[in-house]
Order: structure tokens, then C-alpha cells, then sequence
């Protein structure tokens, strides 16, 4: 293999949203056929052997250069904003952002630190959300847009956020932490925590999430799941229920350890008599 900048590898979980299979597929081969007119590479949509409306979306860049001008593509945008209306997008691999050598070698301790192993497809295989039945029932039910219904077996918040745990920078406490907000359109946004050498910039995995969701245009939301490798739950810290109130409200918060979940409350019992834009 050379050294160049060529063949770049991106994938995508995609999980498609119920009775919108095939809208899907159907907008996936129009959105292959136009990567390859437009000789930004190679798109394949691949289901999953187990689950129906799970797929991987795997594109082959002919170069870094074609995956940076595809993303800006105007056609290739319109499409990926219909794509995020019917399916959760997850990135698992993003070949064509190139990894930064130097900041490794000048930065000790984060060279040292080990990544996680304990977190591989295998255990995100479980399913480790609610089951059925254990939903809210319909006096507390929210108001809004449909979103995607929990089964087992499917992509859940847990799953979620135990994913963008993986890429929590962590290097002073160790401590990593995954958060997924799910919006009231059933889009799931990640974030995780991420320390500095300041230590004091330090930025939760919840307000992460919740600065990347507003920061997009999502202003509803419905649920937060909150993940950490700790027997104890991980509750949110202060300034992250604060923010989680401010802009999510009485948001469900679900937390979860690397063996699943150790308890589901409302926001109100995890922050009363909040500070809000009512006493301004
Ligand atoms: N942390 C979170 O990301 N969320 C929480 O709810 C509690 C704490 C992070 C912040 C810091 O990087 C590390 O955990 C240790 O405090």
C-alpha cells in the first residue's frame, strides 16, 4: 500500500426509521450513483445480517481532497439533510480526516493513554435499553413530531452515547464519559467529555451533546443518556442540569454503565427549584 493520500474509507451506522426502508434505499442508490458521476468515489449501503433497518454506509474516497469537496457538495447536502429525517446517522470510521501525529508525540500523556478497550462492537451488540412496556405512559407522553420507537434489538440512546464515550479525551481523570440527547424528531446528537491542560476548560459529555444539538437548529428534546465505566451511577454534574433544564427541560435522563442501565429520573427531581429564564 502507498503512502498517499488516496482510497480514503468513511462509515456510517445508519438506522433507518420505521416504514421508511424503502425511501431509503432508494435515496442511498441515488446518492451512490452521484458520488460516482461526480468522481468523489465509491458509496455501498450494506444491511445488517440481524437487524432489518440497520445498514452500514460505506464510501470509499478517491482521495481526501473528493471526501472534503463531497461534504461540501450542495447536491450531495440536500440529500444528507432528507437522509437525516428518516434514519439515525452514527460515524464508526472517518478515514478521510487525517490523524494528528505530532499533537501524540508532544502530548505524553495522552500518547500514554490506552484506549479503551472494553468498548468494542461486541458489547455495543447488547441491547441495554428499556423494553417495551416500560415506556411513559400517555398522561406523560411528550407532544411532537413522531420519533423512532426503542425495540429491543435496535440502536438505542445507551448505545449511543457508549459510542461517543470512545472518542472522550480524558487524559487527567480518566474518567470517560458518553452522552446521546435524543430531539423530539428522533435524531440522536452525541458528545463526550473533553479535558484540557487547564483542567478548568474541561467540558462535560452532556453539554457537549447539548451545545452540538442547539448548534445544529435542534431546539426539542426528549430524552438524555448519560454513560461511564463506574459501578455507581454517573449522575450529571451542576452546571451540566442547568444547561440540560435551561435549553431541554423536564427531560428524561437515563444512566448507564458499561454493564447498562443503572437508572432512569426526570430532570425536575435531579435539579428542583431551578434557576430559569422565569426569574429573569
Ligand atoms: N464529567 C462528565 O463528562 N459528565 C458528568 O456528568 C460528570 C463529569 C467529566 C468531566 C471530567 O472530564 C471528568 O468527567 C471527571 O470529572
Amino acid at each position: 500500500m502507498d503512502n498517499s493520500d488516496r482510497n480514503r474509507l468513511s462509515v456510517t451506522l445508519v438506522d433507518v426509521a420505521e416504514g421508511k426502508v424503502d425511501e431509503f434505499v432508494a435515496l442511498a442508490s441515488e446518492f451512490g450513483a452521484l458520488l460516482v458521476r461526480k468522481k468523489y468515489g465509491i458509496a455501498e449501503m450494506i444491511r445488517d445480517e440481524a437487524q432489518a433497518r440497520r445498514f452500514y454506509s460505506v464510501r470509499r474516497w478517491t482521495d481526501a481532497a473528493a471526501a472534503a469537496a463531497c461534504h461540501a457538495d450542495p447536491e450531495i447536502r440536500s440529500l444528507t439533510a432528507k437522509l437525516y429525517q428518516m434514519a439515525r446517522l452514527t460515524h464508526v470510521v472517518n478515514g478521510a480526516r487525517p490523524a494528528d501525529p505530532l499533537r501524540l508525540m508532544f502530548d505524553d500523556q495522552r500518547a500514554r493513554a490506552e484506549p479503551d478497550r472494553r468498548t468494542g462492537f461486541d458489547r455495543r451488540a447488547n441491547d441495554e435499553g428499556r423494553a417495551e412496556g416500560d415506556r411513559r405512559s400517555d398522561h406523560d407522553r411528550r407532544l411532537g413530531p413522531r420519533r423512532l420507537q426503542h425495540r429491543p434489538g435496535e440502536i438505542d440512546l445507551v448505545a449511543a452515547a457508549r459510542r461517543a464515550r470512545e472518542h472522550a479525551d480524558a487524559a487527567f481523570s480518566q474518567v470517560k464519559v458518553g452522552a446521546a440527547i435524543e430531539t423530539a424528531d428522533g435524531l440522536v446528537v452525541t458528545g463526550c467529555n473533553i479535558e484540557n491542560a487547564t483542567f478548568g476548560l474541561t467540558t462535560c459529555a452532556e453539554r457537549v451533546a447539548m451545545f452540538k444539538a442547539l448548534s445544529e437548529g435542534h431546539r426539542m428534546f426528549t430524552r438524555i443518556a448519560i454513560i461511564a465505566d463506574a459501578q455507581a451511577p454517573t449522575p450529571p454534574c451542576g452546571a451540566c442540569r442547568q444547561i440540560l433544564w435551561e435549553f431541554g427541560g423536564n427531560l428524561e435522563v437515563q444512566l448507564a454503565n458499561l454493564n447498562g442501565v443503572t437508572g432512569t429520573y426526570q430532570l425536575k427531581d435531579l435539579l428542583p427549584m431551578p434557576f430559569d429564564a422565569r426569574h429573569l
